[in-house]
């Protein structure tokens, strides 16, 4: 069909079998949440990171309220981080997710949720640990 054609398999495949869809507990202190939302079309994206004690990446999960590009973005962001340190996952840019699953120039924005996500995801958790950093200190 028409419609599928548009679409790089990379694409169709993450959305048709999204890998790590779920959620964390977001009060662990070893997990941090990004929820962001996309103002071109109202999509909405949370991804979660959990991270092992040497601060590498050690899961995510995602859970996408949007587009099929959206879907895909986060499936293959969730992917992506695993293994990665928190400073190599601030480094992953929408353009590398998108040109992954070659996304269309019309769906960029549905990638640069993904982005956002995991930046969000990564300065919750840096709250988190600041808060219990100055927690300890005034003990
Ligand atoms: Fe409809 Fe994104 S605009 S799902
Ligand atoms: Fe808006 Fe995909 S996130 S159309």
């Amino acid at each position: 069909p028409a419609v599928a054609r548009a679409y790089h398999e990379n694409v169709i495949n993450h959305y048709e079998n999204p890998r790590n869809v779920g959620k964390m507990n977001k009060d662990d202190p070893d997990v941090g949440t990004g929820i962001v939302g996309a103002p071109a079309c109202g999509d909405v994206m949370k991804l979660q990171i959990r991270v092992n004690d040497d601060g590498t990446v050690k899961e995510a999960v995602f859970k996408t309220f949007g587009c099929g590009s959206a879907i895909a973005s986060s499936s293959f962001a969730t992917e992506w981080v695993r293994g990665k340190t928190l400073e190599e996952c601030s480094t992953i840019k929408n353009t590398d997710i998108s040109s992954q699953l070659k996304l269309p120039p019309v769906k960029m924005h549905c990638s640069m949720l993904a982005e956002d996500a995991i930046k969000a995801a990564i300065k919750d958790l840096a709250e988190k640990r600041r808060l219990k950093e100055g927690a300890s200190q005034q003990q």
